[in-house]
């Protein structure tokens, strides 16, 4: 399978979690989790939907391997981030034990769109 049709049931799942802590927060309410909600919505369904996209559109052929890493790195840092997000406003940890998983999980998203960035430019995509 291709890391275009990868990153959209990924997105595709994102999207269903995130619209759930939604309608929860509606439902019930009590906001605590919009940080939690607006991330898995954004870092997950938005920025893996633009992923699968410019996979479709602008990468044909990436380094087989350099695409991999990048996919479970946006992957397993996003879980991670949300994880840690919904943990850390639904009061379970605190912000000190939860701080160090949430700057690595930042770190690999950030690290993550670099390697897309370096991808694209190595494409030849940018170029007239
Ligand atoms: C079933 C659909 C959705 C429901 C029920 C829902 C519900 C909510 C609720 C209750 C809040 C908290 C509002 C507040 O206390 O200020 C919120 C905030 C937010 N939502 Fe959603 N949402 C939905 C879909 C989306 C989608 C699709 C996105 C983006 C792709 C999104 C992005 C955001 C953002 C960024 C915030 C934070 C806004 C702020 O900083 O005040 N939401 N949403
Ligand atoms: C490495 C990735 C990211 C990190 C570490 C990060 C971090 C943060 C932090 C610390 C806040 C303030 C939360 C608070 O109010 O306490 C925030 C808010 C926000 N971020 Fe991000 N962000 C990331 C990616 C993104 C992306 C990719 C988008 C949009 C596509 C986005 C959209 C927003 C929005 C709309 C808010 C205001 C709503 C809210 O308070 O949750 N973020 N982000």
């Amino acid at each position: 399978m291709g890391f275009d049709r990868k990153y959209l049931i990924c997105a595709l799942g994102y999207v269903v979690l995130g619209m759930g802590v939604g309608v929860y927060m509606g439902a019930s309410g009590n906001h605590r989790q919009l940080v939690a909600h607006a991330h898995i919505l954004l870092v997950g369904f938005v920025v893996s939907f633009i992923y699968a996209i410019i996979h479709k559109l602008w990468l044909e052929r990436p380094g087989k391997g350099i695409a991999q890493v990048q996919f479970v790195l946006h992957q397993v840092a996003a879980v991670v981030m949300f994880l840690g997000l919904l943990l850390l406003y639904g009061g379970v940890l605190t912000e000190t034990t939860l701080g160090p998983i949430l700057g690595a999980s930042s770190m690999g998203v950030l690290a993550a769109a670099l390697l897309m960035i370096y991808m694209v430019l190595k494409s030849g995509a940018l170029k007239s």
